[in-house]
């Protein structure tokens, strides 16, 4: 099928490639011509594992193009997806700029019937705004163009993302039940016939719900979160192990083990903005979304947790002490670092007097970038961040060493030259990856989150 892709971000470039790997002619579209020269060039903008080679075939083979030629990219596609971003206004609801723009374009140059698609996570109701926008450009040329909007929610992860597209858990879908409606299903069912080979995973809504069902998702998994937080955080109260309390209570199939995690907090790209989206959603509709509004405090929280424990153990003023600090994306396997729980750590360290040696497999150049954004306004606190190229070279003279991020190359240190290289043996482990018990036997201090038990068990 002829495909346009509009936003080559995350989840554009990733879906233009995936369907394009399955057989489609696919045409990506950005406003951004940096990204579409490198994307030319062979280059990937974003780090994605098995994104490059997925990029290289496909555009070897000619069934992936990126350009920035609007009317060309919308006269090709029989189905255009919109994957612009949808960064939280002032207010916490989700900006529709980019979306409606997108569709402005849409119907600005489209001729015969189109399926658009929203991609991108929209509130209820932004399917209507998008027909009302096109529906708008085609009056003002005359046009009876006709064409369908439908909801199609992406559910990939980062870190994931193209193993996730390409054996997706589900595919929510949500058309009208007009005749362009049906059209537009017949297309989608089409379209997403080589991804159900193996048994169906479509499932077909109306379109308010498709859209509301993407950020029940994205709530749910923030939710679960900040409980196990919020549990951590009183588990270290009472003197409790809550890696034993996750084991004790994941295995109830009912509660299952994913997202069960204590940890520093969750950041990135969707869950905060999502969940404040959908808060917004309801304060228009005079609800209060209560469990969402603590999910959001217990995150907040959450995310000056380790900082804190730092500051306990090395008191307030940290002017002259040093720290390592491994992983600095908001999770692994990705460079992204939006809203990631490192910044917070950053800003609570450094403008207390310490200096920091940072270490991250993939995120060191975004984080440079973001970072310099971040403390702007503070060039002497940046100048004490060091970047270190391999994780160990962060340690000599560190006071102590804090994971953020858990990446699979920080699991199993050597304990034995981690010592000997820190100043003083202290971890404080922001996403409990360690053994207490293997610390303690190799001489270090050790703070977990909700591990205090752990912590007291080897002081007595
Ligand atoms: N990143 C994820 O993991 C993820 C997962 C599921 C859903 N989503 C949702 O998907 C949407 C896109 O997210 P993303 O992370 O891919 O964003 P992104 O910022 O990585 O990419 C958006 C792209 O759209 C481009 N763009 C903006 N306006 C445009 C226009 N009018 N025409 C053409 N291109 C335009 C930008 O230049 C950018 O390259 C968001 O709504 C997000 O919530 C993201």
């Amino acid at each position: 099928m002829k495909i346009t892709i509009i936003g080559t971000g995350y989840v554009g470039l990733v879906t233009g490639a995936c369907l394009a790997e399955v057989g489609n002619d696919v045409f990506c579209l950005d406003v951004d011509q940096g990204k579409i020269d490198l994307l030319n060039s062979g280059g990937i903008p974003i780090f994605e594992p098995g994104l490059g080679d997925v990029v290289a075939r496909n555009r070897a083979a000619r069934r992936l193009k990126f350009s920035t030629d609007m009317a060309a990219g919308v006269a090709h596609g029989e189905i255009l997806f919109i994957a612009v971003g949808t960064p939280p206004d002032e207010d916490g609801s989700a900006d529709l700029q980019y979306v409606l723009s997108a569709a402005r374009s849409i119907g600005r140059h489209m001729g015969g019937f189109k399926v658009v698609v929203d991609k991108s996570t929209v509130p209820v109701g932004t399917a209507d705004k998008v027909r009302a926008v096109i529906q708008e450009e085609l009056r003002a040329r005359d046009s009876n163009a006709r064409f369908s909007v439908v909801s199609n929610p992406e559910f990939l992860k980062e870190g994931a993302a193209v193993e996730d597209f390409m054996r997706p858990d589900r595919i929510v879908i949500g058309c009208d039940d007009t005749l362009d409606g049906e059209h537009a299903r017949q297309a989608m069912k089409t379209l997403y016939t080589p991804f159900n080979r193996n048994h169906e995973r479509t499932f077909w809504m109306d379109v308010r719900s498709a859209e509301f069902t993407k950020y029940a998702a994205n709530a749910m998994l923030a939710t679960r979160i900040s409980f196990m937080n919020e549990m951590a955080d009183l588990a270290d109260m009472v003197g409790v192990d809550i890696e034993a309390v996750r084991h004790g209570i994941g295995s109830d199939p009912r509660i299952g083990y994913s997202f069960l995690y204590a940890g520093c907090g969750y950041g990135g790209s969707c869950f905060p903005k999502d969940v404040q989206a959908l808060e917004r959603t309801a304060r228009e509709h005079g609800r209060d979304l209560l469990i969402l509004r603590a999910v959001e405090e217990v995150n907040h929280r959450q995310k000056h947790v380790l900082g804190e424990k730092i500051i306990h153990r090395f008191g307030e003023d940290l002017s002259g002490r040093h720290f390592a600090i491994w992983g600095l994306a908001f999770k692994p396997n990705t460079n992204d670092m939006r809203e990631a729980p490192s910044r917070v750590l950053l800003q609570q360290l450094l403008s207390r007097g310490a200096s920091v040696a940072v270490h991250d497999p993939v995120a060191m150049e975004e984080a440079k970038r973001v970072l310099a954004i971040d403390f702007a306004e503070a060039p002497e606190q940046l100048s004490r961040i060091r970047f270190c190229d391999v994780p160990m070279d962060a340690l000599p003279d560190a006071d102590a060493l804090a994971i953020v991020t858990e990446w699979k190359a920080f699991r199993s240190p050597d304990f034995t030259q981690v010592k000997s290289d820190l100043r003083t043996p202290v971890i404080f482990d922001g996403r409990n990856l360690f053994d207490p018990q293997v610390l303690a036997d190799a001489g270090i201090e050790y703070y977990g989150i909700g591990r205090s038990a752990c912590t007291q068990a080897q002081a007595t």
